[in-house]
């Protein structure tokens, strides 16, 4: 009888790991023996030429430390990896030795990034500053109010399955009127959570894209912990709709019909390693889609920082792996736009969307609330709630995103 306890005691434990997303490896942990969680089956991208090979855990451990990275497992076949000398040769779990399938190959490992000749002057100030007399802060409240309320956005769980599909209905509303605007949901091999693309068709194909992350993650316990991720990136995501929905009202009125088409992308999983943009930027490239500038707002809405180290509010533009001409493109629109200035930061290689862009082949930018080192700390945990949100400071974030989006989409002759 004390055996049989015993025995149920340890498979209840055993097999509960994977729900915490915190599983030590074999023997303790019976369910990772099938499904390979504590084995090193996901393949990691740390630096421009850094590969490593990790776990589920090892990956958690990994964000817990600060250290980023994009999940390339489904881009390039560990198989390819190991032949290419990127990383050593794993060792296979139960699993995957009795049934081992490879996944795809890839055709080149690193892609150049074109240069664009963007605008050096603004063209549309005065019909872009008449649209911010209709940014409505109360009601990117009350979609960061609703969108912090699913319990936890995590790209794993059912609840942010829920918030995608919220997501997509809001979306589905506001271009309800206009048929030859799209709306996509993007699937993803492995999770619930869908990535949602808004598709503003233009003249041309070339495309310039804003992009926001629509998961959040509690990292102490992702799965079972609740992770309200107002500032990351609920505010990106209030941000980019709002910023939609301007737009929408010139295209209304016939003042405005872009040139390029101008998409607006919210991805899943990006807390899991950019797992949702890299999978729909390696599918641009492969179907040689053309993207003159990617623009990411990954937390929009924090000043209390630079405010408790008497720093003006201020944008943080990151220049790091990021477009050095985009970048010139965006001080000229928040010098033009913007009432607050901008200040240089950094914040290492893929710690957001736009290094899925980037890796493809694709020039990208990545606007933040502040410099990093006065950016919001409760970030990945339950503290990241909505009082903490300046919503004066998310209208600068919109503000730069309308200017952004109306400037790049019209402009011409940019190959
Ligand atoms: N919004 C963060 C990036 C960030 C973190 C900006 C801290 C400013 C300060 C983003 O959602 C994130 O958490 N990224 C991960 C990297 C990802 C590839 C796992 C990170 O930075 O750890
Ligand atoms: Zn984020």
């Amino acid at each position: 009888m004390k055996i049989l306890a015993f025995v149920s005691l340890f498979a209840c434990i055993a097999l509960s790991f994977p729900l915490f997303d915190f599983a030590p490896d074999w023997p303790f942990n019976a369910f990772s023996l099938l499904h390979g969680n504590g084995h090193q089956d996901r393949l990691l991208k740390l630096g421009p030429d850094e590969y490593r090979l990790a776990s589920e855990q090892e990956k958690l451990n990994l964000k817990r430390a600060n250290k980023r990275f994009i999940d390339m497992t489904e881009q390039i076949s560990i198989d390819v990896a190991v032949e290419q000398g990127l990383v050593a040769k794993p060792s296979h779990s139960l699993w995957q030795k009795l049934f081992f399938i490879g996944s795809k190959q890839i055709d080149t490992l690193k892609k150049p990034i074109p240069v664009y000749n963007y605008p050096k002057k603004t063209q549309y100030s005065s019909e872009v500053k008449n649209l911010y007399n209709s940014i409505d802060i109360d009601g990117v409240r009350d979609n960061l109010s609703n969108f912090t309320s699913f319990y936890t956005r995590y790209y794993k769980t059912e609840s942010g399955a829920e918030s995608a599909a919220w997501l997509f209905d809001q979306l589905s509303n506001l271009i309800a009127p206009f048929k030859e605007i799209k709306i996509e949901k993007i699937h993803h091999k492995g999770w619930d959570q869908f990535s949602i693309i808004v598709s503003i068709p233009g003249e041309v194909k070339d495309k310039v894209v804003v992009g926001a992350h629509q998961d959040s993650a509690n990292l102490i316990l992702p799965n079972i912990m609740r992770a309200p991720g107002a500032d990351d990136d609920g505010s990106g995501t209030v941000t980019t709709l709002e910023s939609l929905r301007i737009i929408l009202e010139a295209y209304r009125t016939g003042t405005y019909k872009p040139h390029n088409t101008l998409e607006f992308h919210w991805y899943s999983a990006e807390e899991g390693g950019l797992l949702g943009s890299i999978d729909v930027y390696s599918r641009y490239a492969s179907a040689k889609e053309v993207v003159v500038g990617m623009l990411q707002q990954d937390m929009t809405g924090y000043t209390q920082g630079s405010i408790d180290a008497g720093v003006e509010p201020h944008f943080g533009l990151i220049e790091d792996y990021t477009s050095v001409e985009l970048n010139s493109f965006i001080k000229l629109i928040i010098e033009t736009y913007n009432s607050i200035p901008y200040h240089s930061s950094e914040c290492g290689y893929a710690c957001s969307d736009h290094a899925s862009a980037l890796e493809n082949g694709y020039p990208s930018s990545f606007l933040i609330e502040s410099e990093m080192k006065y950016s919001n700390k409760y970030i990945h945990s339950v503290m990241d709630t909505i009082d903490r949100i300046d919503f004066e400071h998310v209208r600068e974030h919109v503000k730069l995103t309308v200017a952004f989006a109306y400037e790049l989409s019209l402009a011409k002759k940019l190959h």
